[in-house]
């Protein structure tokens, strides 16, 4: 039997990865490459909806690159590649977008929340048309599994309607992907407002983990987080929001469930808790950092397995693109 197909992607925003990032999606990426294909794809053309300068975007590039390798991302069992490096992806991409409707497009909370943000005249169109886009992304592999955040779900949704219409105008053509979310950690919460999503666009930093920052800012970051009057440690979303994030960031990283870590914490405080969390922290993201800062010091052997990534996923991509292209009766 062929092994299932898994894609997901990541943007190039940032120097570093947030603690949501992993816990949400790339925590997922990992033992996925046992049993299952899996592409993973630097969305490098997304993160152009940002206006950035061109050095900074190259590093940011090459720094989430290394970051997944660091992170377990095997160049061996899966297929890393940028995604500007495989040109099926805007060729699918248009394609989408005359499928999608300027209604459903408008309808996306991310597209919403962003555009809203920033104001119509400083609201790039790429924005807008950004699923259309990400459902070329994910069609072009026939990936069955999609493991993301909670904040990617409506755009599997739409994924899945656009290639529910395609097949039915066409004939089948993509395989309907599946988005696949964590319970525990589908969504981690800021630091210091802990109803809000961690996200690398929060206003102020104080409660991001970036996970190449230095150890000691990330440990005041976790000890200074936002809790509440009470003393008890347990799991409790609408009263307890700051200790229920943080129980979930415990348990992510540690494997151990959060009742465990509740009865194990019992009649102690929020001081000792937190210190828990940070040397879980620094437990896992300690060695994570210093191999990215040793990878990014050999720029060739990254280069080299984003092209070999990039041409791998292009066999896969242009047999979907072509067989979109014949269905839709474009003359080849
Ligand atoms: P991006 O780059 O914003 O985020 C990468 C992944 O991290 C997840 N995530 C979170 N998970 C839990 N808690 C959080 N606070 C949190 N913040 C972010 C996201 O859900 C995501 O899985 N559009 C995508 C990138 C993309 C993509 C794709 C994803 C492009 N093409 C194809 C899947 C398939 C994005 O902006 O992710």
């Amino acid at each position: 039997m062929t092994p299932q197909r898994v894609l997901s992607g990541i943007q190039s925003t940032s120097e570093s990865l947030h603690l949501g990032n992993y816990l949400g999606a790339v925590r997922q990426w990992i033992p996925l490459q046992d049993g299952y294909e899996t592409f993973y794809c630097i969305a490098d053309l997304h993160t152009l909806t940002v206006e950035t300068k061109p050095d900074v975007l190259r590093r940011r590039i090459l720094g989430t690159a290394a970051q997944l390798l660091a992170l377990g991302v095997d160049p061996d069992r899966s297929t890393l590649f940028l995604q500007s490096g495989v040109a099926q992806h805007n060729q699918l991409g248009w394609i989408m977008e005359c499928l999608a409707g300027f209604g459903e497009a408008s309808r996306m909370t991310q597209f919403k929340d962003k555009s809203a943000k920033s104001g119509n005249d400083r609201t790039v169109v790429g924005l807008f048309t950004y699923p259309m886009l990400q459902a070329a992304d994910i069609l072009l592999y026939q990936a069955d599994l999609v493991p993301v955040g909670e904040d990617q779900r409506q755009h599997i949704e739409i994924t899945r309607d656009l290639a529910t219409r395609f097949n039915s105008r066409y004939g089948k053509t993509f395989n309907l992907p599946e988005a696949f979310i964590l319970k525990t950690g589908g969504k981690i919460f800021d630091l210091q407002d802990p109803t809000s999503k961690m996200s690398k666009s929060a206003e102020s930093a104080n409660g991001v983990i970036e996970i190449m920052d230095s150890p000691d800012v990330n440990v005041k970051k976790i000890k200074s987080a936002t809790t509440d009057n009470g003393r008890e440690i347990c799991f409790d979303e609408k009263e307890k929001p700051g200790i229920s994030n943080l129980l979930t960031i415990h348990a992510a990283l540690t494997g151990l469930s959060v009742s465990q870590i509740e009865k194990d914490f019992e009649g102690k405080g929020y001081g000792d808790f937190k210190t828990a969390v940070a040397d879980a922290y620094l437990a896992f993201f300690g060695p994570v950092r210093e191999k990215t800062i040793s990878l990014l010091k050999d720029e060739s052997t990254l280069l080299q397995i984003l092209r070999t990534g990039a041409a791998k996923a292009q066999v896969e991509a242009e047999k979907t693109l072509e067989s979109a292209y014949s269905q839709l009766g474009l003359v080849r």
